[in-house]
């Protein structure tokens, strides 16, 4: 078993925290590192893992998951340039950041393996996607995807995918959230309490999202099973085609994607 520090325990960073000793992970294998005293000292308490400085994180982990925002990315490879090498692995969280901006800054041979993961990771349900930098080995990969196992789904793609899974994944629970919003709305509208109007599409979109994860089939076949001849059904889903909410969807993704690929430019060499 490998000891992993969070360099930055965030949200994103806690929710590894939690999720890997939600996994059987002790938490002696763990670490992590944040700037504010309160905060790690509340860490500590929550979770029982140790709070730490940098220079301290590098020597004891094999595993370095730098979790702060992508803003505060510069101080912390000045800080972990001199401590790692080819024996250590970098993995980064932080959206938008190339595998080749850290491959740049840190000692030739650092292994570098980027992950784009999202906020279910909160609930162990979270989708990565990670992809190897230029000194990342197959075992580097299936460290990072056991380290992730823990808290969801991985799948491995290649870097220049990376713009994609951000907008798709990555921003992705804020459309469904979105859209749950918008149902809620529709429920007010028709009159039902709102507490109500809340449980019937929250546990919609659960029931939903079950049936999408366990059973084999497409979602176009799932919808159609629900959609009867002059029925209810087919008459919102003329709505939904006659508004062009499969165009604005298409658009939206499009959209985070160019966004994700401009924040990309800044990190150019
Ligand atoms: N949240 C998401 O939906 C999501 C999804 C995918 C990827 N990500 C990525 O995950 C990363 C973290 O996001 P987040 O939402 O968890 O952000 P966050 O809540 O702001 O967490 C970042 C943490 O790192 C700390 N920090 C900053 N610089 C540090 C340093 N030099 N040393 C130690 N700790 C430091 C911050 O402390 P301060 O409070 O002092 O700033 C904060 O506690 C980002 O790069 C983001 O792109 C997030």
């Amino acid at each position: 078993m490998s000891t992993v520090a969070v360099l930055g325990a965030g949200k994103i960073g806690e929710a590894l925290l939690s999720g890997l000793l939600h996994s059987g992970r002790s938490a002696d294998e763990l670490l992590f590192t944040e700037r504010h005293p309160d905060r790690a000292a509340e860490l500590t308490e929550r979770y029982g893992v140790a709070g730490v400085e940098v220079t301290e994180a590098a020597k004891r982990a094999d595993v370095l998951v730098v979790a702060v925002k992508p803003q505060d990315i510069d101080p912390v490879l000045d800080e972990l340039a001199p401590l790692v090498g080819p024996d250590s692995l970098v993995v980064s969280m932080c959206a938008g950041l190339p595998t080749s901006l850290y491959e740049r800054r840190l000692p030739e041979g650092t292994p570098v393996v980027r992950v784009m993961p999202n906020t279910p990771m909160l609930v162990n349900e979270a989708m990565s996607a990670i992809s190897p930098g230029r000194h990342a080995t197959d075992r580097h990969v299936r460290v990072v995807e056991e380290l992730l196992s823990a808290v969801g789904k991985v799948v491995v793609v290649p870097e220049s995918q990376q713009d994609a899974v951000t907008a798709l994944s990555g921003s992705g629970p804020a459309y469904f959230f979105y859209l749950v919003e918008a149902m809620i709305d529709a429920g007010i509208l028709l009159g039902l309490p709102r507490a109500v109007a809340e449980q019937l599409i929250v546990q919609s979109a659960v029931g939903a999202a079950k049936m999408l994860a366990e059973s084999s089939q497409h979602p176009v076949l799932l919808r159609e099973a629900v959609t009867s001849p002059a029925g209810t059904t087919i008459n919102g889903i003329r709505e939904l085609e006659k508004h062009g909410v499969r165009a604005a969807m298409l658009d939206a993704i499009e959209a985070a994607r160019d966004r994700s690929v401009e924040l990309g430019k800044a990190h150019e060499d």
